[in-house]
């Protein structure tokens, strides 16, 4: 990528026992990861196995893959949302796997930012509220900072006069772009992003991914982006394709 990686190495993680050495320079390692899904009467669906995946710090990597390939199983995995059947999953020197829920759940407001396809916006909750608990949460940006920060980014995304609506009064690319805001919030190492254009336009899916590569940029920071939006494609400087990556997708 342009402006190369001179910047930042992923910030030290909070739980030392738990640290390893990362394989150099990447972001996130999967090995051996499994997840199978319990089904009725005991059967159980065998949604994910990769064998090998390794996203480079800084890089932007881009997954596509048809629905039900695995992909929100895939992100999931690597954000601590849920855990594998299986197999071991790094995230800047950290296996996620080995944490206990709190830890993990600790682990990801600091050091993950996650856009989920669904967005998971808080109901209750304002615009600007939604993004400044991810902040609250993580203890990062300092207090006295992040309602500047949540109204910066809302703004830079468009949003700078829907700060006081909730989700319900948002609509939907709307709301995708709060979550986009949340997920940048606490200016985290690793952004993992589920379909991030998948409800936008196309005028205001290139404006939120100058943003996203913009802070990509800066920070070297490292993007994980599941799309199959072709502008989305077009940007990533790593293309996977779930049919490759997962083993019982690609087979089936
Ligand atoms: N909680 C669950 N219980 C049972 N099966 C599940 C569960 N979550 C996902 N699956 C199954 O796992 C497979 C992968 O799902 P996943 O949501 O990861 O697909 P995806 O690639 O993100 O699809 P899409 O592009 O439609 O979002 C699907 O076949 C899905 O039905
Ligand atoms: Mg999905």
């Amino acid at each position: 990528m342009a402006g190369g990686t001179s910047g930042t190495a992923p910030r030290p993680p909070r739980d030392p026992e738990h640290t390893i050495t990362p394989a150099a320079g990447d972001a996130v390692t999967l090995r051996g990861v499994t997840k199978a899904f319990p089904l009725a009467e005991g059967r159980m669906l065998q949604a994910l196995a990769v064998e090998h995946l390794a996203v480079p710090v800084a890089s932007r990597t881009v997954v596509r893959g048809r629905s039900g390939s695995g992909k929100t199983t895939l992100l999931n995995l690597i954000a601590g949302v849920s855990t594998p059947t299986g197999g071991s999953i790094v995230v800047g020197g950290t296996e996620i796997t080995a944490l206990p829920e709190p830890a993990r759940d600790r682990f990801r407001a600091a050091q993950i930012g996650y856009v989920f396809q669904a967005f998971n916006l808080l109901p209750a909750f304002s615009a600007l509220e939604n993004v400044m608990l991810a902040m609250t949460f993580a203890r990062v940006v300092p207090r006295g900072r992040q309602r500047a920060r949540a109204r910066e980014l809302l703004g830079r995304l468009g949003l700078g006069a829907r700060l006081a609506h909730k989700p319900a009064q948002l609509s939907r690319g709307e709301q995708q772009r709060v979550a986009i805001a949340r997920a940048l919030a606490n200016d985290p190492p690793l952004i993992l992003a589920d379909e991030p254009c998948a409800s936008l336009d196309a005028e205001t899916a290139r404006e939120v991914l100058a943003v996203f590569l913009e802070v990509c940029r800066q920070e070297a920071r490292t993007l994980l982006i599941v799309s199959h939006d072709d502008a989305v494609l077009a940007e990533g400087d790593r293309l996977l394709d779930m049919a490759e990556l997962n083993a019982p997708a690609g087979g089936a």
